[in-house]
């Protein structure tokens, strides 16, 4: 992303960030450090279906985009209608839905998709109740292909907080494979990435 695009996507940001710290839960966009680990896992040949979660102003779809080829599909669910209005005017190879993503399944399906190769997510988790959390978890492994990887971020300094065992126990019980990245120090807070892989069929 050049600086001209950096400044209207920061601006679009910050206003919502500054109102609704309860839905956005991050005080700047992730950035291209964090962006980068956080996409690894998206396929960089053929023409994978890839959907982020909580896509914002979309640093980290301009990474999933960097990694793909053409013909891939690059979807993003964003609750938010301002930003997913400014994600539509701004980058309009994204295909933005404005939804919920505890409704995943059904919105994807809306679109055509029932099998995702990666979905990468900077969903707010330690905004959600439990009951949530499961939900969006659940929705994620459902329409993951065999395969397919999700990954998701964690700020450095809330890992040893009880919520955030509790999410780290959560997809460990969702998913038979659960890695986490180095940190990544280039990010504000400093973060890092847990890697999910083939979700655990329940029942
Ligand atoms: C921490 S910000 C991350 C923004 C951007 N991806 C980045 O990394 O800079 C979280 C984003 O998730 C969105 N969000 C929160 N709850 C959501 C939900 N249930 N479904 C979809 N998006 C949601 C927020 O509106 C916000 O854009």
């Amino acid at each position: 992303m050049n600086e001209t695009a950096v400044a209207p996507d920061l601006r679009a940001f910050m206003a919502v960030a500054l109102r609704k710290q309860g839905v956005v839960g991050a005080i700047a966009p992730s950035s291209r450090a964090l962006a980068r680990a956080l996409t690894a896992v998206v396929p960089t040949g053929g023409t994978p279906v890839v959907v982020e979660l909580g896509p914002g102003t979309g640093s980290i779809s301009e990474a999933i985009r960097a990694r793909t080829a053409p013909g891939a599909r690059l979807l993003a669910v964003e609750i938010e209608p301002g930003l997913a209005g400014h994600l539509r005017r701004t980058k309009p190879w994204l295909e933005t839905i404005h939804g919920d993503a505890a409704e995943l399944g059904e919105l994807l399906a809306g679109a055509g998709v029932d099998r995702v190769d990666a979905v990468v997510s900077t969903l707010p988790w330690s905004l959600f109740p439990g009951e949530r959390q499961a939900r969006i978890v659940g929705e994620i492994g459902r329409v993951l292909a065999p395969g397919g990887a999700f990954t998701t971020v964690t700020y450095l300094h809330a890992v040893p907080l009880a919520g955030a065992r509790a999410f780290r126990r959560r997809l460990r019980a969702a998913f038979d494979e659960v890695l986490t990245t180095g940190p990544v120090w280039w990010n504000l807070p400093p973060a890092m990435a847990y890697v999910c892989r083939r979700p655990v069929v329940h029942g």
